[in-house]
C-alpha cells in the first residue's frame, strides 16, 4: 500500500510536468475527467440499447455502421460474444441497477454455448468466458460463474502447442492460409483466463502455458523498432518462427494500432501476474513505439504507418484498451516519472474519447463512435463496435476506482 500511494503522490506531481511532453494536445476544459458522468452517460447508453434490441433473445449487439442508428447483432459464436455481457457487468458493480444484473445474468449465460464440443473455437474463447463469466464471478463471488469460466480456461488451453511454446489462435485458418501454427497479437489478451484459472482451482499448469505464450511473442512477435507482427506463423515440426504476417494492418511491416494497444495490454497482464522485470521493461518499449507514433488527440489512425490519402479512419478501440491498460501500468510501474506520465496519458486519452468528437451521444446507442474493426477486409470501418466501448468503460471504472485511491491518501 505503501508503495502504491509514494507513486501516486508522485503522479499528481509528475502529470504537471508531462503534459508538456511528446505530444502537443489541445486539452479539452479539463483533463480531470468527470468520470461520475461519464459512467452515468453509458448508463444511459445501456437502458437505450436494451430498449432497441430483442428481448429474450441470445443475440447481441456488436456494431453500428457510420450511417446507422441500429446494431448489428450476433450470436454467441461471434469472437465479440463476451463484450456485451462484460459492458453490463460493469455497469452493474458501478450503478449496482439490478434490471441491469439480470441481463448481465441472462446474457452472460448464454454463452455457455461455447462449451459444446460441437464448436471447437479458438484463442477468442479468452475474450468470450474473461469478460463474460470471470467479471460475473469477480462481482457475485457466485462460483457457478468460477466453474464456467475454469472450463473455458480448459478449452482455451487445449489450444496449447508445446512445441512451438503458443496457443494456435485461429485453428479455422491454420492450413488454408499456408499458417500451419499462427499466433496473433490480440491473443495476448486471452492469457489472463488462463493465469486467472491457475490460481483459482483450475489448472495450474496454465500459469505455465500463459507465460510460455508470452516468452515466445515476445522473443518472436516484435521488430527491433518495439513494433508487432499482427500474426506470427511458425513451424509445427521444430516449433521455430517462420514469418511475421499481417490480416487487419495495412501491410506486414505496418504497426496496426490495435495490434500495438493489445501487445501493451497483455504485456502489462503478464507483468502483473508474474511480476518478472523483463516484462515490465519490455511493455516500457512498447507503449514508447505507441506514444511516439500517437495522433495529438491521443486517438490513433487505425493503421500508424497506413498513408493518410485518402483520409485514414481513426480507432478508438485501440486508444480505449491502451487507456485501460495504462492505468493499470501506471499502478505497477517502479519507474514513478514513467508512472506519472502513463497516468497523464490515460487520462487525456479518456478525456479525448469522452469529449463530443468521439461520443455518440443521441445520435446512436453505442458510448463511442470512430472505431475501425478490419479495414483491409472492408466493415466495420468508421463504426461503433462493443469491444471499443467494453475498454471504454473499463478504463472510466478503473480510473474511478484508482482516483479513490488518491482521494484516500490526501485526506
Ligand atoms: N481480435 C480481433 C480484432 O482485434 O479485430
Amino acid at each position: 500500500m505503501k508503495k502504491i500511494c509514494i507513486v501516486f503522490q508522485t503522479i499528481l506531481v509528475l502529470g504537471v510536468f508531462f503534459s508538456s511532453c511528446n505530444l502537443s494536445y489541445k486539452a479539452q476544459k479539463d483533463d480531470n475527467v468527470d468520470v461520475e458522468d461519464e459512467l452515468v452517460y453509458c448508463h444511459e447508453q445501456i437502458k437505450r440499447s436494451l430498449q432497441m434490441i430483442k428481448k429474450d433473445s441470445c443475440l447481441l449487439p456488436r456494431s453500428i455502421n457510420t450511417l446507422s442508428d441500429q446494431w448489428n447483432m450476433i450470436d454467441v459464436y461471434d469472437w465479440t460474444s463476451g463484450f456485451w455481457p462484460g459492458i453490463l457487468w460493469y455497469d452493474y458493480e458501478n450503478t449496482r441497477d439490478e434490471v441491469i444484473k439480470h441481463e448481465a445474468e441472462r446474457y452472460t449465460n448464454c454463452l455457455i454455448e461455447l462449451l459444446n464440443p460441437k464448436h471447437r473455437g479458438d484463442h477468442d474463447l479468452g475474450f468470450q468466458f474473461f469478460c463474460s463469466f470471470v467479471n460475473a464471478y469477480r462481482i457475485t463471488e457466485n462460483p457457478y460463474y468460477k466453474q464456467i469460466a475454469l472450463a473455458g480456461a480448459d478449452k482455451l488451453a487445449s489450444f496449447f502447442n508445446p512445441k512451438v511454446g503458443t496457443i494456435l489462435s485461429w485453428a479455422h485458418i491454420d492450413k488454408s492460409m499456408g499458417w500451419p501454427h499462427n499466433t496473433i497479437m490480440d491473443n495476448m489478451m486471452n492469457l489472463d483466463l488462463l493465469f486467472w484459472a491457475a490460481k483459482n482451482g483450475g489448472n495450474p499448469d496454465y500459469y505455465r502455458i500463459a507465460e510460455s505464450h508470452a516468452r515466445v511473442t515476445m522473443e518472436n512477435q516484435f521488430r527491433p523498432d518495439y513494433t508487432n507482427y499482427h500474426v506470427a506463423i511458425y513451424d509445427t515440426i521444430d516449433g521455430s518462427f517462420i514469418k511475421g504476417v499481417t490480416n487487419q494492418g495495412y501491410n506486414n511491416e505496418s504497426c496496426w494500432s490495435r495490434g500495438q494497444a493489445w501487445a501493451i495490454y497483455g504485456f502489462t497482464m503478464v507483468y502483473r501476474e508474474t511480476r518478472n522485470k523483463e516484462y515490465l521493461r519490455f511493455v516500457e518499449k512498447l507503449t514508447e513505439a505507441y506514444l511516439k507514433r500517437l495522433s495529438d488527440d491521443y486517438v490513433p489512425y487505425w493503421d500508424f504507418d497506413a498513408p493518410s490519402v485518402p483520409e485514414r479512419p481513426k480507432d478508438v478501440s485501440a486508444a480505449a484498451v491502451c487507456a485501460s491498460a495504462l492505468l493499470e501500468l501506471s499502478f505497477l510501474e517502479d519507474n514513478q516519472s514513467l508512472a506519472a506520465h502513463y497516468w497523464t496519458v490515460a487520462e487525456r486519452t479518456l478525456a479525448s474519447l469522452s469529449s463530443e468528437k468521439y461520443k455518440c451521444g443521441n445520435q446512436k446507442p453505442a458510448f463511442l463512435l470512430h472505431a475501425t474493426g478490419n479495414l483491409p477486409a472492408g466493415y466495420e470501418i468508421d463504426a461503433s463496435i462493443n469491444y471499443a466501448d467494453y475498454y471504454y468503460i473499463e478504463a472510466l471504472y478503473r480510473y474511478k476506482k484508482m482516483k479513490g485511491l488518491q482521494l484516500a491518501k490526501k485526506n
